[in-house]
């Protein structure tokens, strides 16, 4: 007995004195924000000044990938190091009254590093299910503390809610047939609908606590910030309204560029910012259907919903003075290869499960070349028969099929918006995305050896990735039951728990 009580405590100080030295983690997760949207990937108006100090002191990627044109399957994969195929985040996105979530069998990265003592806390949007009771919240996913609107915030009716100041409604009638937008607080209720006007300064607030009190006891922090700020409708407050030259887009873009930097302002004054990796990227590319209120891909090809580059190519960048070199790379990386790099930092064990990611740790701090050489573009509804959509090996990029969407109308493309119907290629659309980003110019076959050489290489690393690929059940498929919805009006059966505010 005696013996197992000394092991322990042993075991405990050990912990302890390890945990000084372990690595904080903030991952910043963009919504619907695309390669063109940022000062420092080249927008010309955009206002950026923080994510420009990070991406000018840090790492910038020019070739990172999500794993989905849509956002619950985005972030299923960036907090699982899966592709969401796996873990049944498909067809489409989750909604407040879904029956199904990310699977409470998955492990997130913050139930990786869990284990190595870190504090954990998610703020903003989750989006990977609400479900009976709010079974699927992130408090039940590995995350100590949770602040913000379970979904994406057009989930339930806004003409009549505020979204710029004084008194600018939002644009747009958003969802009509569900409960208004709450705000919660772990697993309760704390405003219904949420204030738009007074949001990002709750998030604020509540990070920069979260982050002070993590370096004080010298406890080894993650904190997630997928924000919702530049997903329609957008909103901004006091501080960032009207600030931009961009419009209502610019304005939120700012107002989450603000508190990145009230973020980056605790980690120097908390004394950790030189043990701290910061990751920013974006979830899926722009909403162009919102016209100039919507995003931009930039030089890509269509946006949200698509399996071109502009739906899923992102920007990203690492920072972390004193570890991380500024300067760009040009290696391919993906939201996939964020659980292995911080489960390799912080020395804590990876999920027993296929993991589709690569670990990052040389690309960050060597500045090596990176382990991944391949990434799968499956389409907004995958399923087994149809396969992947497309797949980059090295600098090229094949189309087995493509498709418009909704969420890329509007742009004089004609391969974007939901009129360019399922068209099958075969042989496969062949591009050198090194000297075509854009895409606009399919490599002729004829006379070349070479690409269809390429192309048989390609075919072939296909077929070994599909045979790998298990599709967990559909969580999207289970449907929606209206009266899962969280509520707390009296319009509805109050559930989970209220407003204790
Ligand atoms: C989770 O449980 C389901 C249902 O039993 C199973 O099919 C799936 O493979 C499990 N996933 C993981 C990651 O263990
Ligand atoms: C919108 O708000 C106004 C004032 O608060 C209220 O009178 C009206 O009924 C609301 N309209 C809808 C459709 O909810
Ligand atoms: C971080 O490292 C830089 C460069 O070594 C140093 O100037 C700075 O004081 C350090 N900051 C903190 C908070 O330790």
């Amino acid at each position: 007995m005696k013996h197992v009580c000394l092991g322990l405590l042993f075991f405990t100080a050990c912990l302890h004195s390890l945990c000084a030295a372990l690595p904080n983690f903030v991952l910043l997760f963009a919504d619907d924000l695309g390669f063109g949207d940022l000062g420092c990937f080249g927008h010309p108006v955009s206002l950026t000044p923080n994510l420009d100090r990070l991406a000018a002191g840090g790492l910038r990627f020019t070739d990172f990938y999500s794993t989905s044109p849509v956002c619950s399957p985005s972030r299923a994969s960036l907090l699982t190091g899966r592709y969401q195929t796996r873990s049944g985040i498909y067809p489409g996105v989750l909604y407040p009254g879904s029956i199904g979530g990310l699977p409470l069998n998955e492990t997130t990265i913050a139930e990786v590093l869990k284990p190595m003592g870190y504090a954990t806390a998610a703020i903003g949007k989750w989006h990977l299910g609400f479900g009976a009771k709010g079974k699927f919240l992130p408090t039940k996913q590995g995350f100590d503390h949770y602040l913000g609107i379970p979904y994406s915030h057009d989930m339930g009716p806004c003409w009549n809610l505020t979204c710029f100041p004084p008194d600018v409604k939002c644009f747009g009638l958003c969802d009509a047939g569900t409960v208004l937008v709450p705000l919660m607080h772990n697993e309760i209720i704390k405003q219904q609908p949420a204030n738009f006007l007074e949001l990002e300064k709750a998030y604020s607030d509540f990070a920069t606590d979260f982050i002070s009190t993590s370096a004080q006891k010298k406890q080894p922090f993650f904190l997630y910030y997928p924000s919702h700020h530049t997903h329609y409708p957008q909103y901004a407050g006091v501080d960032a309204a009207g600030k931009s030259l961009r419009g209502p887009y610019g304005d939120a873009l700012l107002e989450f560029d603000n508190t990145i930097g009230n973020l980056m302002k605790t980690l120097e004054k908390t004394g950790v910012i030189n043990n701290t990796l910061v990751f920013f990227t974006s979830d899926n590319g722009p909403e162009l259907m919102r016209m100039s209120r919507g995003g931009s891909a930039g030089l890509l090809k269509c946006g949200k919903g698509t399996t071109y580059e502009g739906g899923m190519r992102e920007p990203a960048i690492a920072y972390w003075p004193g570890t991380i070199r500024p300067g760009v790379t040009h290696e391919m990386a993906s939201t996939l290869d964020i659980l292995p790099t911080f489960a390799n930092l912080a020395g804590a064990k990876l999920p027993q499960v296929t993991l589709d990611g690569v670990d990052m740790t040389s690309l960050l701090v060597n500045r090596g070349k990176s382990e991944r050489n391949t990434m799968m573009f499956y389409p907004t509804d995958p399923n087994e028969m149809y396969g992947l959509f497309a797949l980059r090996m090295g600098k090229y990029k094949a189309h087995f099929y493509t498709r418009g969407a909704t969420h890329s109308g509007t742009t004089p493309d004609k391969d974007c918006p939901v009129f360019a119907v399922l068209k099958a290629h075969d042989p496969p659309l062949l591009f050198d995305l090194e000297t075509d980003p854009s895409e606009n110019y399919p490599l002729p076959l004829i006379g070349r050896p070479d690409l269809k050489a390429v192309l048989e290489k390609i075919q072939k690393v296909k077929a070994q990735l599909e045979a790998t690929m298990v599709f967990g059940e559909s969580q999207v498929d289970k449907g929606t039951d209206p009266s899962l919805a969280p509520c707390c009006n009296p319009e509805c059966q109050q559930k989970p728990k209220c407003c204790q505010c």
